[in-house]
């Protein structure tokens, strides 16, 4: 334990008997994450997953490079999970890719096989991201650079490169897309010896 109580990320080696059915370089999962069904989890390179994160998504996750989820965040459900290039999902952000029957019609609960609950995948487009204690839920589709504020929710299709923001959430303003070319020199950058 080099820096702190309770610091450690998996090794490599760790990392590798995991299971996951791809692993990239310089990936860093903190070792009090809780993560499932690895086999249907594929993981690019730089990626960060914090301290405390659940990943129990029966539908499979799939990231892309330089993601980071933040320490508390749930992704959990039977949809499948896309997070593509340099998305950020914050801290204590639930991702449920499965909502139950809240109808009453059913006997809907994590404790009983079937039961009605309603899923859906959940996209995450290049550069998108979302902001501390969000709720992302069935129908949500993050469109390239679509940010979902903090303490919001939302289950719905967003426009690209555009902030939304509250409960339920709205569309508040557009962004600059300069974030595209400081990506082509930071990739440059990596490629440079
Ligand atoms: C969505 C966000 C990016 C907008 O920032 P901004 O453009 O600077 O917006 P402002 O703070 O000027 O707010 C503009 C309006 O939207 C409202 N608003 C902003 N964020 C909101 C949110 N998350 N939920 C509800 N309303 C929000 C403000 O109250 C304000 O309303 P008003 O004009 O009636 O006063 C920012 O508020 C946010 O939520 N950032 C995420 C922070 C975070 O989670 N950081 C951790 C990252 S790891």
């Amino acid at each position: 334990m080099a820096f702190g109580l309770n610091s450690d990320f998996l090794t490599r080696e760790q990392l590798e008997s995991l299971g996951f059915s791809k692993i990239g370089h310089d990936v860093l999962i903190h070792s009090t994450a809780v993560i499932v069904n690895c086999s249907r989890i594929s993981i690019g390179s730089r990626v960060r997953i914090d301290p405390f994160v659940v990943i129990s998504n029966r539908g499979g996750v799939e990231f892309g490079n330089n993601v980071h989820i933040g320490s508390h965040s749930v992704l959990a459900g039977a949809g499948e999970i896309r997070l593509g290039d340099f998305v950020n999902i914050s801290h204590y952000v639930g991702i449920y890719t499965s909502n139950e029957d809240t109808s009453g019609r059913t006997l809907s609960h994590p404790t009983v096989p079937g039961g009605g609950a309603r899923s859906a995948s959940i996209i995450f487009g290049r550069h998108s991201g979302v902001g501390h204690g969000s709720m992302v839920l069935p129908g949500a589709r993050f469109d390239e650079g679509s940010i979902l504020g903090a303490m919001s929710r939302i289950s719905r299709p967003m426009k690209a490169w555009t902030n939304y923001a509250g409960v339920p959430a709205r569309r508040m303003t557009e962004r600059r897309r300069d974030t595209l070319a400081f990506e082509e020199e930071y990739l440059a950058s990596l490629r440079t010896p």
